[in-house]
């Protein structure tokens, strides 16, 4: 595949001088996993966001199709697609950010978890490649089990001397869309309109919605309580059984993640006060990752924010989240330093 080959035939009629080259001024960008469920809805978002003047997206399997596909949108973003691994180093050199949705899905009866095995060793190849070609990027890790993958992806960055944790981000944002949408239609309201903090980390019990912590502010009776906690923490699984083997969440997660990458950009960009939930490195309880409201600014999460008040309710739920997390963080640390 020739990585440009979407520009080539215009770029044979007229010197390039003549020609838009695309891409006011923006940041260069690549997705890692760019041709599967959730790379593809995501690159088409991300070649929608004018923040961005070069994409370029990079599987091991057909980006040449996705990259043909998307470069007809007439968006001003420049798009290359880099096929297999002896591409990955040209797909990942000067890129600002890299948004990483590679690695297998869950079918039902699968945990997170149980998709460690392989996933672990994608993402170490991937990050490693981020060490040597952009370790000034910020990274927005999808791939599960999230709790672990970000782990190893430290250790590969510290391995390689190029580790900063602000620029390593765990995306947890579909658990917070998720949080929105459910709790909007238990109050009547538009999604839009609710902002529901969710803390801890993506699986099961840590994925802690802080119902209490609302806005705007509202109440819930103990029954909503039950149902709405039970139904984010697992909305992944809903999606998972209702795909019934086809695969996990890929629409929903997509526009998840072009949300948090534009977040991430904005951010870069210097615009201020943009706050996101995120699975970071983080000192706020005693594990070394933690998912909390942070705020992004130009060099990733340039603050961690605290947890707030917690209710009763929400003290339990902590501590059982803290206890799967740690096995999971631990898990991922292991991985890397046998
Ligand atoms: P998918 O199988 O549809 O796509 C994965 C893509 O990764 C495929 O195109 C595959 O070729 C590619 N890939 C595999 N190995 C690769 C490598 N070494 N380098 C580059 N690309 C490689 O899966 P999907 O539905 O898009 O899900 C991807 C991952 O995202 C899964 O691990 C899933 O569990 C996770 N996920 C996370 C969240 C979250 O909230 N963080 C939400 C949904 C899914
Ligand atoms: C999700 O929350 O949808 C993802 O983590 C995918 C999954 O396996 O549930």
């Amino acid at each position: 595949l020739n990585p440009q080959m979407e520009e080539s035939a215009s770029s044979a009629l007229r010197p390039a001088a003549c020609r838009a080259k695309g891409g006011a001024p923006g940041f260069k960008m690549a997705i890692l996993g760019a041709a599967g469920g959730i790379g593809q809805p995501l690159s088409m978002l991300m070649k929608m966001n004018p923040l961005v003047s070069v994409l370029h997206l990079y599987d091991v399997v057909n980006t040449p199709g996705v990259t043909a596909d998307i470069s007809h949108m007439d968006t001003s973003t420049v798009v290359r697609g880099f096929l297999g691994s002896q591409q990955l180093d040209a797909a990942l050199t000067g890129m600002d950010l890299v948004i990483i949705p590679a690695g297998l899905p869950r079918k039902p009866g699968m945990t997170r978890d149980d998709l460690f095995n392989k996933n672990a060793g994608i993402v170490r190849v991937l990050c490693e490649g981020v060490a040597r070609c952009c370790p000034d990027a910020i990274v927005n890790l999808i791939s599960n089990p999230v709790n672990s993958t970000v782990p190893i992806a430290a250790e590969v960055f510290k391995k390689a001397g190029t580790y900063n944790p602000k620029r390593l981000l765990g995306v947890t944002t579909l658990d917070v869309v998720r949080a929105n949408t459910f709790v909007a239609e238990v109050l009547g309201v538009d999604p839009r309109d609710v902002s529901v903090p969710v803390v801890g980390g993506h699986a099961g019990v840590t994925i802690l919605p802080l119902l209490s912590q609302v806005t705007p502010p509202c109440s819930f009776t103990p029954d909503e309580i039950k149902y709405l906690t039970n139904r984010i923490q697992n909305g992944g699984t809903e999606v998972v059984e209702a795909k019934a083997g086809a695969g996990s969440a890929t629409l929903s997660m997509a526009f998840a993640a072009a949300k948090f990458g534009d977040a991430c950009l904005r951010a870069m960009k210097g615009e201020a006060g943009i706050v996101e939930c995120s699975y970071v490195a983080s000192q706020v309880t005693e594990l070394p990752f933690f998912a909390t409201k942070v705020r992004l600014g130009r060099g990733g999460a340039e603050e961690i924010l605290p947890l707030g008040p917690l209710n009763n309710f929400e003290r339990m739920g902590l501590e059982m989240a803290k206890k799967e997390l740690n096995e999971s963080i631990q898990k991922g640390i292991a991985f890397m330093n046998k």
